[in-house]
């Protein structure tokens, strides 16, 4: 058990280099299965799904290289295991993407169902209803998913989801690379992380379009060969570090962005009265702490990211005035962190799928729990602008998603340390 301890009050100030996005890592190695040879993949983060997701793959006969810097080397010709260690895959959210890559490469799978940060009910249906639409026949036990091609073969097909949901759009995308035809995915989602996983796969010798828009086409190729690839920067870890320069004061260039993917976020930090500077692949960030209440409705890319409800949730607690916030992903999502941060002195009253926050600009320190990854991350913020010392336990959630988090807050003035108990 480890906790982070923060004593408030510090500005922020200097430079923070974002690493590779996890949601696109996350995906990417998985997709790897699909290649017939050896992928190079720089800017993969340094974080505990990556490190869970690559020991379920070497567990499975793929040969990796971690080098210094993010880089992976990964050589899926020989697969020897097709049945991905269960423990392992119950540990996080998208081992659910080895059902697509092993059923598109292999024509089956049987994978134990996903675990991860369970701030809400997290279903897969659109996932199964596509590798259905893909041909496959699915059978579901309590804890595994079995996949295997249903009486016509598995083939290239139209599937139109029902909800917008990443998760299946990337499953299916993987799903269909290697079968006969073209699929057509109508109502899906349009994710930075989305494009780069086609981009990465098109590398390999893919056939992919429209990935970033609402309909993707895979036309199905017989292998994927080896290459290299760069992940994207991580859009949520960049939120997550301006959120904390507007919150806590400061002014901090954040390096290594897209800010295209970023002003979703940066126009509600200036709207709440940071100042924004956009560079080619950099974004400075200056705040003297002192923000206005704003209004956020959180929706799938291009809107407001649900990853950064929580962080947000912080800038309006410490803001002037009566914020509103509404979640329209995951609705319970709320539960996670609000109820810590009334212990440290916010006011938040949440009504359905809305918290309406009470802003109070100075927040008192206490003991609080990170219930997932990006409650953890607002926790850590609060904390910074948090009179005395704030213990945040559970961390090994905040752990998940932020590569050396101490390191770079410490590195911009944060007075934060990791405790091991
Ligand atoms: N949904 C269904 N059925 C499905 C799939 C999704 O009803 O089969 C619903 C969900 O319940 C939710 C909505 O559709 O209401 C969107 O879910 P989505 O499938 O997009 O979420 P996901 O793929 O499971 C990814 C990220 C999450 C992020 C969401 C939304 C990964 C590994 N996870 O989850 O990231 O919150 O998209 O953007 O990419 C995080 O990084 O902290 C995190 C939780």
């Amino acid at each position: 058990m480890a906790r982070y301890e923060i004593i408030g009050g510090n500005q922020l100030n200097g430079t923070v280099t974002i690493s590779g996005a996890k949601n696109a890592a996350v995906a990417i190695l998985p997709a790897a299965l699909l290649v017939n040879g050896k992928c190079r993949v720089e800017n993969v983060p340094d974080i505990s799904d990556v490190r869970i997701l690559l020991s379920i793959l070497e567990d499975m006969g793929v040969v990796i290289q971690r080098e210094p810097n993010g880089v992976v080397e990964l050589d899926c010709t020989n697969i020897r295991n097709t049945n991905p260690n269960p423990e392992l895959v119950c540990k996080m959210r998208a081992s659910y993407y080895l059902m697509g890559a092993l059923l598109s490469r292999f024509g089956k799978a049987s994978v134990a169902l996903p675990g991860g940060c369970s701030f809400a009910s997290r279903p897969i249906d659109q996932h199964l209803k596509g590798f259905r639409a893909l041909g496959a026949k699915v059978t579901e036990t309590e804890e595994y998913v079995h996949l295997e091609p249903g009486e016509n073969g598995l083939q290239g097909n139209r599937v139109s989801l029902d909800v917008v949901s990443v998760g299946a759009t990337i499953n299916i995308i993987m799903a269909a690379c290697l079968l006969p035809g073209q699929t057509i995915i109508e109502n899906a989602a349009k994710e930075p992380h989305i494009v780069d996983l086609a981009n990465f796969l098109n590398t390999m010798g893919a056939r992919i379009s429209g990935a970033g828009t609402d309909t993707v086409k895979i036309r199905g190729v017989e292998s994927l060969q080896g290459g290299n690839y760069a992940i994207i920067p991580d859009q949520i870890e960049a939120g997550t570090y301006l959120a904390a320069v507007a919150a806590a004061g400061g002014n901090v260039l954040v390096q290594n962005v897209i800010p295209k993917h970023m002003s979703c976020i940066t126009t509600k930090l200036a709207e709440m009265g940071a100042k924004i500077i956009n560079y080619d692949d950099a974004i400075r960030i200056q705040s003297d702490g002192k923000l206005h209440c704003t209004t956020v409705k959180t929706r799938p890319y291009p809107g407001f990211p649900t990853d950064m409800q929580a962080q947000i949730c912080v800038c309006m607690v410490v803001a002037e005035g009566l914020s509103k916030l509404t979640e329209s992903v995951y609705e319970t999502r709320f539960f996670g962190y609000c109820s810590e941060l009334e212990r440290m002195g916010a006011h938040i009253e949440v009504i359905g799928k809305t918290a309406n926050v009470t802003g109070r600009p100075k927040l008192r320190a206490a003991d609080v729990v990170a219930r997932d990854l990006r409650a953890g991350a607002a926790l850590v913020i609060a904390g910074l602008t948090a009179e005395g010392v704030t213990r945040v336990s559970d961390i090994h959630y905040v752990e998940r998603g932020y590569e050396r988090l101490v390191e770079k807050m410490t590195a911009l003035g944060a007075n934060i340390r990791k405790v091991e108990d």
